[in-house]
């Protein structure tokens, strides 16, 4: 399977065409960004790490019946995708308040949100990311009624499938974004990425944190260290490949 054209270059991931045209080539880069891309560092084998624990994320989701974009992993940091033309919404699942919901609602961090609190944002780092509601997703024509309620419970589903694996792995799934896309038949698959870059996770005994939330904060020096922490504690023995 070969690179073709560049077709988008992302803070994080380059997606290229290949042979097949239902099908990309997605290339975790080693870049991590903070506050819209305004901090980027370059950390080593970042790419690889978030690569094969989307992947793993991906498979385990696919189990449980949330279909997905994922195809195969035929290098540590590069994923063959099905092509997806994506919805610009970044929807937020939230189990335990915390980073901008506190900072912007009279909510105390930490607070176990139940039911979980699903919650639209518009992708767009220009507009730094500004939450949504139903009639603005239709007014800006992004997606329909009908869409809005697939996208809100697939992030459920979702999210009940990830909190109870990663609970067996030690790990409080607090909150995550994912995105989604349609594929040439208009199906809705889950796509871009599952991984410490955008999810918060803690330690389920010491409550450290295992994801970007340490490089927003500065602790650059720790963050590759996290990261493998939930590779290890993920990726069976037999599957490990970096
Ligand atoms: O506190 P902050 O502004 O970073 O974001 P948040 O709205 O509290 O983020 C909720 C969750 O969504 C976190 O797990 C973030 O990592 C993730 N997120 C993301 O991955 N990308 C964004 N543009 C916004 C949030």
């Amino acid at each position: 399977m070969e690179k073709k054209e560049l077709i988008n270059s992302g803070k994080v991931k380059s997606v290229f065409t290949t042979d097949n045209e239902d099908e990309v080539i997605i290339e975790f880069r080693d870049d991590m960004t903070a506050g819209d891309g305004a901090r980027k560092e370059v950390m080593n084998n970042k790419g690889a790490y978030n690569a094969v624990i989307s992947s793993k994320i991906f498979k385990i989701l696919e189990e449980n019946g949330v279909a997905t974009q994922f195809i195969d992993l035929p290098e540590p940091n590069v994923m063959v995708a099905k092509k997806l033309e994506m919805i610009p919404i970044e929807v937020i699942v939230r189990n335990i308040a915390t980073g901008s919901l506190v900072r912007k609602y009279p909510i105390e961090d930490g607070t176990r949100l139940e039911p979980p609190i699903v919650q639209m944002d518009y992708k767009d780092d220009e507009y730094h990311d500004p939450m949504l509601n139903d009639s603005l997703i239709k007014a800006l024509g992004i997606a329909t009624q009908d869409e809005i309620k697939i996208l809100t419970e697939k992030a459920l589903k979702i999210n009940e499938v990830l909190t109870k694996f990663l609970k067996d792995a030690g790990i409080i799934l607090v909150d995550f974004k994912v995105e989604f896309g349609k594929d040439k038949d208009g199906n809705i698959l889950l796509g871009d990425e599952i991984s410490p870059d955008g999810c918060r996770l803690w330690d389920s005994e010491t409550l450290d944190m295992l994801d970007k939330e340490l490089f927003r904060k500065g602790k650059d020096d720790e963050v590759m260290e996290a990261y493998i922490e939930v590779y290890n504690r993920i990726i069976p023995d037999d599957e490990k490949v970096i």
